[in-house]
């Protein structure tokens, strides 16, 4: 049994990965921005066998952090495991017309983060173990015309994780960053649909295996790591040519 905390918990991906730590008996503490979805969230572990803890909080609103992490390792009598999932899709044309409509992504994608992986982080280095696991994404590997202020954020997240990876080691925490492509879920409703996009169910399923095994840098699906593999190689000189 683990004690698990997941930030973002209403997120289409984290939900199929909560159906899975519920269905094997971890003990959850789910935070969401919305009520109502956050309680289908915790009724449906419930109904799995979980014990389950909740609150609800507007994530960028940083000054809650500490006290909602607080709460989170006193209903479940410590932290094992942190999932952080909450994000949002950015409107790359209204970040190009407002800095603050890109300052706002930057916060949520981003800043919002690094907020909570502050004293998450002190925490578990104190008592010299966990997990922490993020998503990121496969557009933070690198800037492309059509998402560079999302790219920006996740790219910048990919490294602080890498970093605090670094720090972390020694005290046996380890930081995993989960790299999805493609995912069918909420965040891309309005995005057509290709062969690419895999289920929440299949990112979610990575996940878990990611938490369970030694993995910190996980394309999810795998055959990702290749293609961004190829997308990095190509020359700067040809990649500003083409339409992406
Ligand atoms: N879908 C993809 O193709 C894809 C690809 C790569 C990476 N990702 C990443 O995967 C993660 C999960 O996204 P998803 O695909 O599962 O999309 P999703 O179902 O739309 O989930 C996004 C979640 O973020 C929450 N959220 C956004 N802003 C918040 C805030 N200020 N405070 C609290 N919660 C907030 C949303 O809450 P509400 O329900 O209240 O809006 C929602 O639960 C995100 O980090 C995303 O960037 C997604």
């Amino acid at each position: 049994m683990k004690r698990i905390f997941v930030v973002g918990a209403t997120s289409a991906i984290a939900q199929a990965a909560v159906r899975r730590f519920a269905a094997r008996g971890d003990r959850l503490f789910l935070l969401a921005r919305n009520e109502a979805k956050l309680e289908a969230v915790v009724q449906d572990a419930r109904a799995r066998g979980a014990e389950v803890h909740s609150a609800v909080a507007d994530l960028n609103a940083f000054d809650l952090h500490a006290s909602l992490i607080e709460d989170a390792a006193q209903a479940l009598g410590g932290l094992d495991v942190v999932l952080i999932a909450h994000g949002t899709l950015s409107d790359q044309k209204a970040c190009e017309e407002s800095y603050s409509d890109a300052e706002q992504e930057l916060r949520t994608n981003f800043l919002s983060v690094v907020s909570l992986l502050t004293p998450l982080a002190n925490r578990l280095e104190a008592q010299k173990g966990g997990t922490i696991a993020v998503i990121s994404s496969v557009a933070g590997d690198r800037g492309r015309g059509s998402n560079y202020l999302y790219g920006t954020a996740k790219g910048a997240l990919s490294i602080f994780l890498q970093g605090l990876r670094n720090r972390l080691h020694p005290a046996g925490v380890r930081v995993i960053t989960i790299k999805p492509g493609f995912v069918d879920t909420p965040m891309t409703l309005e995005v057509k649909k290709n062969a690419l996009f895999a289920a929440p169910d299949t990112v979610g399923r990575g996940i878990v295996r990611a938490i369970d095994g030694g993995r910190e840098v996980v394309y999810l699906p795998a055959f990702w790591r290749l293609i961004m593999l190829a997308v990095r190689a190509v020359p700067e000189p040809l990649f500003k040519r083409l339409k992406l």
